[in-house]
């Protein structure tokens, strides 16, 4: 049976529908083809000489093979799933779990295909204490899947020392090795280092790949298929999808429009680009490519070392919820945004609306019509608003959702990811610029100077505190 797909609609960027201000003309499409297609060439060339690793998770049969065993080793006794991780370590799972499962799964005792899932991707007290206080007596049958490459990221790590006491305190160390799974590099870091020391089981973030292309990686796999998500499905999707952003005529390459699309709009000033998913579902896949899309373009040089500062800000907003609190900045204010929609045919189960009561026959137009079709509906009545007033909109097109088309989904905005890295001419796969304030909470939080010979972060936190020190004239 042919799987369902989804597609790339791009008429509504174009010259003739929003006019040659704001729009493509033909002209521009072409000579876009014309940048982009070599640039087709080029990554295919990079990926087979192994510089683009991700590329390549969706085929790594070793990892699948890793996952499932774990799965099956510790899904029996297990009601909760907790993910401890951050960034490219915890957005992915999440957008996984909203896309896959449904609304209520923590909930739905009954119909759950796994362990309850939380996932930590923030050290707020209040949120992490609740937590903890409701987990204190479940502990034995709750897992912990601490994600970090490096291990030194703060929040992961203050997480981790947490729940390492709670958990050495109520079931001792064996407990503590039974409720921990660490994900992590395979040789380096400091999670590694604890991940030997304490004779975890683990899983490993490969080589050479980023936290936030990741996600079809270990990194997400374990926590979905725990889930119960279909984890061959999902990497079945990404590697359709690989066919056809690899493919070199730029006309029929997804990745290269949309990179294109995008590269061109911003550099007309469309510097704003929102992805608004008409689902409930799709909003946290949205939340990870806004991290994929920031991180990954924004930065201060190309590769000739110029100083750039390039990026086009990427912006979440939900349909139908976003409608009642954007949409009017989105029509009547700057037209500096390019739109992308992610639009879904198919909900599955009609849910109809009932009949109208007599007093009010005003709402008579909505009975009986199923709420997918007013959704969609009111996508296209969006979509026409900002047409009329020339702005530019992409549309996603899902059949369904299910895990083959959200792996589509997220192997095209990754390789799209890399079309636009190399459009920009930057380098899409270091993020130096989070670094700094790493550093400098280390330094505020007293690392001492010995875990970086030569760094003096004592120095380092004096010189941020008094930059950072509140003037009280400026207080009110
Ligand atoms: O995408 C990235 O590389 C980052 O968002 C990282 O995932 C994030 O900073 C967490 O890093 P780590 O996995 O080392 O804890």
């Amino acid at each position: 049976m042919a799987q369902p797909q989804i597609k790339l609609y791009y008429k509504n960027v174009i010259a003739d529908v929003i006019g040659d201000e704001h729009g493509i003309t033909p002209a521009q499409l072409k000579e876009l083809a014309k940048k982009t297609s070599p640039l087709i060439s080029k990554l295919n060339k990079e990926r087979k000489a192994g510089k683009t690793p991700y590329r390549n998770l969706p085929y790594n049969t070793k990892t699948l093979r890793q996952v499932k065993k774990l799965v099956r080793e510790v899904k029996k006794g297990c009601d909760n799933l907790v993910v401890l991780g951050i960034g490219g370590s915890a957005l992915g799972n999440i957008a996984l779990q909203t896309a896959l499962n449904p609304y209520m799964y923590n909930l739905d005792d009954k119909h759950r295909r796994g362990p309850r899932l939380f996932v930590f991707d923030n050290i707020d007290p209040p949120q992490f204490a609740s937590f903890l206080d409701w987990v204190g007596d479940k502990l034995h049958k709750t897992i912990f899947n601490v994600i970090s490459k490096s291990g030194q990221t703060s929040e992961t790590a203050a997480q981790f020392l947490i729940i390492r006491k709670l958990l050495l305190n109520r079931l001792g160390r064996k407990g503590l090795q039974n409720q921990v799974i660490a994900t992590t590099d395979a040789k380096k870091g400091t999670l590694r280092k604890i991940t030997d020391d304490l004779k975890l089981r683990c899983l490993e973030v490969p080589d050479g790949v980023g936290g936030r292309f990741s996600v079809l990686g270990a990194v997400g796999l374990f926590s979905a298929a725990m889930c119960g998500i279909d984890i061959d499905s999902l990497l079945a999707g990404a590697r359709d999808m690989d066919k056809k952003v690899s493919r070199k005529d730029f006309y029929k390459n997804p990745a290269a429009i949309i990179a294109a699309i995008n590269w061109h709009l911003y550099n007309r000033g469309k510097k704003i680009s929102v992805m608004m998913p008409y689902s409930y579902a799709l909003k946290d896949l949205a939340d990870w490519y806004r991290q994929l899309w920031a991180e990954s373009l924004g930065k201060a040089r190309d590769l000739a070392d110029n100083e750039v500062h390039i990026g086009p800000t990427p912006i979440k907003a939900l349909g139908a919820t976003d409608q009642h609190s954007q949409i009017q900045l989105y029509r009547e204010g700057p037209n500096d945004k390019l739109f992308t929609f992610l639009e879904v045919r198919d909900f599955g189960k009609p849910l109809k609306i009932g009949r109208a009561p007599d007093c009010a026959p005003e709402l008579g137009f909505l009975a009986g019509k199923d709420l997918g079709t007013l959704l969609n509906n009111e996508k296209r009545a969006t979509e026409y608003a900002l047409l009329q007033d020339k702005r530019p909109c992409l549309t996603i097109l899902f059949d369904r959702i299910n895990a083959y088309t959200v792996g589509q989904f997220i192997y095209l905005y990754e390789v799209t990811t890399s079309f636009a890295g190399a459009l920009f001419n930057i380098n899409p796969y270091d993020q130096d610029a989070v670094e700094l304030g790493k550093e400098a909470t280390f330094a505020l939080m007293g690392m001492p100077d010995y875990y970086k010979p030569g760094y003096k972060y004592e120095k380092f936190a004096q010189k941020i505190r008094s930059a950072t020190k509140v003037d009280t004239k400026y207080l009110v």
